[in-house]
């Protein structure tokens, strides 16, 4: 009998839900929320709010688009965290209800290991076309006839785990044994990205706005402050104050500098965090002579980081693995299929476990 599992992710400000038939992607649908563009940041009350108006149609729209009952799925898959609390209560409150009212079991996910484990999405080679409203839902990117999800990484690999809140290499040994052997002291790679971004006046989230202009800009045009900390662990704080900074000394001089060298402060901001990355990267797979190197998170969208992973390949002999854009950032897919290999193993959770906001609180 198939196994069908329903994935669902709510961990930050994308309501999303997946289905998976024997390890192959049927759908994935995600709302992002517009809401918080205004406040240059996620606000966790409004993003609760909107999964909670979101949860109901995108877990719909998932089954519609899989082509599947409710009562056909063997368990649901659910990030448990860590991520904003209210956030994550919303869909851990739905996964719990829809599980109990079936009779079938839970399983709960990492939204880290979600993210790593992106890289063993499999998509169907054919699928049906879809005709359904699209409304406000996004995220289905199956293509028709696509290429049936491309090839995943053999443990053990590393990898680069970079979005919004964590900068971390992972050494990836199994689907479940994961060990973090570098991480941020202080913020994140795509924080440093968009607090640069809104220094600028630019809008949020700044990822994508940043990539779009060093495409046009000089990346040697700037520089700016790089951490010299030991072992595989990052630091972005100093880049931060050295950018804003050395903005405010440029801006007395010319009160439109920011306008008239955009495009090279971000390309030189853009070179600037992809060269700090890279560096300890590159020490990590000397060190531990693995040549497999993968990149996740939303962060890994970036131009220059997926240009420099590919520049590493061809230097450094070393084989690549750069998830689809729509599975860089939050999605359920990842979801799914974390969930799924857990399934498998019989691993369930029990109604009782709670969310947590941090991995040291579970
Ligand atoms: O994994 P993710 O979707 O979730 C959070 O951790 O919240 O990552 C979001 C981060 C944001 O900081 C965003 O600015 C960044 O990923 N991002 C990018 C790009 N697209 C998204 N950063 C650089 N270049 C991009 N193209």
């Amino acid at each position: 009998m198939a196994v069908y599992i329903l994935g669902i992710e709510s961990s930050c400000d994308d309501t999303s839900a997946a289905v998976l038939r024997d390890g192959i992607l049927l759908s994935n649908v995600t709302a992002s929320q517009a809401v918080h563009e205004a406040y240059g940041g996620v606000v966790p009350e409004l993003a609760s709010r909107a999964h909670q108006q979101n949860i109901v149609p995108v877990v719909d729209a998932a089954l519609k688009r899989a082509g599947i009952e409710r009562e056909q799925l063997s368990a649901i898959a659910f990030t448990r965290g860590p991520g904003l609390l209210g956030s994550l209560l919303v869909g851990v409150s739905f996964a719990k209800g829809l599980a109990a009212s079936l009779g079938i079991p839970m399983v709960d996910v990492n939204h880290l290991h979600g993210h790593v484990l992106a890289h063993f999405i499999k998509e169907p080679t054919l699928q049906p076309p879809l005709n359904l409203p699209e409304g406000r839902l996004s995220g289905q990117s199956l293509p028709f006839g696509g290429d049936g999800g491309g090839q995943s990484p053999e443990f053990p690999f590393l990898c680069l785990l970079v979005s919004g809140g964590n900068s971390q290499i992972i050494l990836v040994k199994s689907y479940k044994d994961m060990e973090i052997i570098g991480q941020t002291i202080d913020d994140a790679a795509g924080e440093a990205i968009d607090k640069c971004s809104k220094v600028m006046g630019l809008g949020y989230p700044g990822g994508p706005i940043i990539d779009k202009l060093a495409r046009q800009g000089n990346p040697d045009a700037f520089t700016f402050s790089k951490p010299n900390i030991p072992g595989y662990d990052y630091s972005f704080s100093g880049l931060k104050t050295s950018f804003l900074y050395n903005l405010r000394d440029w801006i007395k001089d010319d009160p439109d500098f920011i306008e008239h060298h955009k495009e090279d402060l971000a390309a030189s901001l853009e070179k600037t965090i992809v060269d700090i990355l890279m560096k300890k990267l590159r020490l990590a797979a000397k060190d531990l002579k693995i040549k497999q190197v993968a990149v996740a998170g939303g962060v890994s969208a970036n131009t220059g980081l997926r240009n420099a992973f590919h520049d590493h390949a061809r230097r450094y002999g070393w084989k690549v693995f750069i998830p689809r854009f729509s599975y860089t950032t939050d999605n359920a897919a990842m979801i799914a299929i974390a969930g799924y290999f857990k399934f498998l193993d019989k691993d369930f959770c029990p109604m009782s476990a709670p969310a947590y906001s941090r991995i040291s609180e579970k």
